[in-house]
């Protein structure tokens, strides 16, 4: 193997660009050529390609966001797509990928290694919803930008005594809001993977309220299937209390990256160059513990959502009670 590619896709994650160095790094200290791929898959149909050196990964550690730009590409989504892409790389002597996103990323990656190239997959994406990883590259960062919203939230609904509803990302994963909920002491979360039980949220807050507590935070997950509005109005109407709510939205998804990200990236980009010299691939790599992983790509794109830790949300309730 004498050329690897790189590509980010699907939403982007803060510590894209930790992976993109520690691959380019790893690879040129291994006498490995890298091309950088634009916009996800959609680069490789549009030939986007670009050699990285050195000087292209530097000061780039502590970027949000993705310096290979992402994209969702509907034409690498067909047969035809994937053949024109594996011909096209080809071409182009990258034999070898590495590809950093979610499940649909590594749905594509697993088409490719169908058409006879090399991949292996990074887990990156701000939900953590990938079932075969404990964590994914991003979700620590988004967890505390959240964080840092409750906190400052929690400063006005305090003064003002309200109920605060916070809405937070996550698709049908409610991770951010049960760590963001518990680490920034919120009072409920609501998340897609549990039924939402309004009246007992709402007892939840009268009970708080009898006891002298001048505020309530609530998180809740955006896939959870009731408009943050309609929530507030409920609320509002069940318990007479002032209530105000914020949707976080894409501030979460920016901004620059954890420690514990980037250390999650560097080690990942790193064994992904090493699996590819070791002639290995098809491989997705994980996380258990504090241990590196490595699953079938496509069986990892393919595992049903992890079930969500009910012993976090019956920590959350305890500690704040
Ligand atoms: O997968 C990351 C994520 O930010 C989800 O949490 C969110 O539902 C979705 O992407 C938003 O996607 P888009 O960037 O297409 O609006």
């Amino acid at each position: 193997m004498n050329k690897i590619g790189v590509l980010t896709s699907g939403g982007d994650a803060p510590g894209m660009n930790a992976v993109i160095r520690a691959v380019v790094r790893t690879a040129l200290y291994n006498g490995i050529e890298v091309v950088g791929i634009e916009r996800g898959y959609e680069g490789i149909l549009d030939k986007s390609f670009r050699e990285m050196d050195l000087p292209s990964v530097g000061d780039i550690i502590q970027r949000g966001g993705t310096i290979l730009k992402t994209a969702r590409s509907k034409k690498f989504m067909t047969r035809e797509g994937q053949e024109e892409a594996a011909a096209n790389l080809r071409e182009s002597g990258i034999e070898c990928l590495v590809v950093c996103g979610g499940d649909g990323t590594y749905r594509g990656a697993a088409a490719l290694s169908a058409q006879g190239i090399n991949v292996v997959g990074i887990p990156c994406t701000i939900d953590n919803d990938m079932a075969y990883t404990d964590y994914t590259i991003g979700f620590d960062t988004a967890v505390n930008t959240v964080l840092q919203a409750i906190s400052n939230i929690r400063d006005t609904a305090s003064s003002h005594e309200r109920t605060s509803i916070i809405e937070v990302m996550g698709r049908d994963c409610g991770d951010i809001a049960i760590y963001a909920g518990i680490a920034g002491g919120a009072d409920y979360m609501i998340i897609p993977e549990v039924a939402v039980d309004v009246d007992a949220m709402c007892d939840k807050i009268m009970a708080g309220v009898k006891r002298g507590k001048n505020h309530t935070i609530i998180i809740k997950s955006e896939g959870v299937d009731i408009p943050i509005n309609e929530l507030a109005a409920i609320l509002r109407y069940n318990t007479k209390q002032e209530v105000r709510y914020a949707v976080l939205a894409y501030i979460q998804r920016g901004g620059s990256p954890t420690a514990r990200d980037r250390m999650l990236a560097g080690r990942m980009g790193y064994k992904a160059v090493k699996l590819l010299m070791e002639g290995r691939s098809n491989i997705a790599i994980g996380i258990n513990g504090d241990t590196l992983t490595e699953i079938d790509i496509l069986e990892a794109a393919s595992m049903s959502r992890r079930e969500p830790d009910l012993d976090l949300l019956e920590l959350a309730n305890v500690l704040s009670t």
